[in-house]
């Protein structure tokens, strides 16, 4: 399973990208907002430490006009994924993106049917939102496993991004359902390596340790 981060936060992706935890990079609006920088200039220095896919999401709300902005944020390097939404408008840009060679993220996604026309519109990656139905009391991993298995009937190549990933538990069950990437913050990255018989277990190996007063440098 690919790892995707889900930041603009430059500093946390190169130290990620440092241990090899890093497959790609999302962004939104509301990240591009929260990291107080101009989105062409933060797209272009994380392109610059990642080789993989990162996500940069169209603003417009029609079509033509999110075709523009897709070729534009394309421009800024060869592993841009233009981001669009779910919406009729955005389908028929990811399908015209999508036609020109582009990677291109459906985002937004709440439902196994929109899974489906983003696959049939050519979606590279379609990012269900995990966290933000579990928020509102519908099971999001029950969604995940739904668009697994109705890509897998139909053999469609749309990678299954899971979103909006709030926990560990979140990571653990999308790759237990199959989905392709997970988007997580880096703070639930650096949660995955977390167990509390880890550290005991260490604390006691310490102790132990230092009874023995041995040294191995
Ligand atoms: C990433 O592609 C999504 O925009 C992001 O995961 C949404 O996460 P949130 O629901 O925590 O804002």
């Amino acid at each position: 399973m690919k790892f995707f981060i889900d930041t603009a936060d430059v500093a946390a992706i190169a130290e990620l990208n440092d241990l090899g935890m890093v497959d790609g990079v999302t962004t939104n609006p509301s990240i591009i907002l929260k990291s107080g920088r101009d989105i062409l200039e933060v797209t272009k220095e994380i392109c610059g430490i990642v080789s993989g896919p990162v996500s940069a999401e169209v603003v417009a709300m029609k079509a033509d006009d999110m075709i523009k902005e897709g070729r534009k944020l394309a421009e800024i390097a060869p592993n841009i994924t233009v981001k669009v939404p779910l919406t009729w408008d955005g389908l028929r840009a990811c399908k015209v993106l999508s036609g020109e060679g582009r990677m291109v993220n459906v985002t937004l996604c709440f439902s196994a049917n929109q899974a489906l026309i983003a696959a049939k519109a050519g979606a590279t990656f379609i990012s269900p939102f995990v966290g933000r139905m579990d928020d509102i009391n519908l099971d999001g991993m029950e969604l995940i496993a739904d668009i697994r298995q109705i890509y897998d009937n139909y053999g469609f190549d749309t990678q299954i991004l899971a979103a909006s990933i709030r926990t560990v538990n979140h990571v653990t069950q999308s790759a237990l359902v199959g989905a392709d990437v997970i988007t997580a913050p880096p703070a639930v990255i650096k949660a995955l390596a977390n167990h509390p018989l880890t550290d005991a277990g260490l604390a006691q190996f310490e102790k132990d340790w230092a009874k023995t007063g041995q040294k191995i440098l």
